[in-house]
């Protein structure tokens, strides 16, 4: 199984609950199940562009127009799309980790997301239907937040992005462990709602390693 491992934050480990809970993660899915491989990629160690006029075009263009040439810049302009697109397509699961940072991912999260989940890269389109591009099969989702978040709760920005994100590309296997109330400004039991997701953390890991 090959899993890729995004991490949008750039807090150390140590002050940092999503970060905790990748080692928790990890650690128990590296234990129950050996063969995994895992591709780490730190967004702060190597920030993905946003979007440029020239990748759009790159991207989007060939959909519209069969005569299209991109030019030099263009072609240029998608490098890191293509690189980091290409890792996604080799894995079978997506971790993401990340705070709730306000209200949704962080910026750079969505910076990587917008260059990956393009045309030509994770998906086609033929005659109006969505086409995928990847093997990916399930997403775990590795969050924490200052606020303490119940599953649909409206002003959570993170789960439905990226619930809609990923079943456009035709991935509806989405797993969440969520160290919430880690605040201290608002809540005494910080620690204890790490420690429950930490749990599901190891949870979510060893279903992975059991599943076929
Ligand atoms: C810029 C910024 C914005 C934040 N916005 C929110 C927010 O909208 N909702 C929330 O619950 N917590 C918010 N927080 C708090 C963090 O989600 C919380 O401290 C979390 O534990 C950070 O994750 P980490 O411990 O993995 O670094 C924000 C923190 C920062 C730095």
């Amino acid at each position: 199984m090959n899993v890729l491992h995004v991490i949008a934050n750039p807090r150390p480990i140590e002050k940092s609950a999503s970060k905790q809970l990748a080692t928790s993660f990890f650690a128990k899915l590296l234990e129950t199940n050996p063969d995994v491989v895992v591709n780490n990629i730190d967004l702060y160690q190597e920030p993905p562009p946003y979007l440029s006029l020239d990748a759009y075009n790159r991207l989007n263009t060939p959909l519209l127009n069969p005569d299209y040439t991109p030019s030099k810049a263009e072609e240029h302009a998608i490098t890191y799309a293509k690189a980091q697109a290409e890792g996604l397509r080799q894995a079978d699961v997506l971790v993401l980790t990340m705070p709730m940072w306000t209200g949704g991912p962080p910026a750079i999260m969505k910076a990587w997301f917008d260059q990956v989940m393009q045309p030509g890269l994770m998906f086609n389109i033929e005659s109006g239907v969505v086409i995928p591009l990847h093997q990916l099969s399930k997403v775990i989702l590795l969050v924490s937040s200052g606020q303490v978040y119940k599953e649909g709760d409206e002003r959570d920005g993170i789960t439905p992005i990226i619930r809609n994100i990923f079943s456009f590309i035709g991935v509806t296997d989405i797993e969440v462990a969520w160290a919430d109330g880690q605040s201290p400004h608002f809540f005494t039991d910080g620690e204890s709602r790490k420690q429950s997701a930490l749990e599901m953390a190891e949870e979510l890991a060893e279903e992975l390693s059991e599943s076929p």
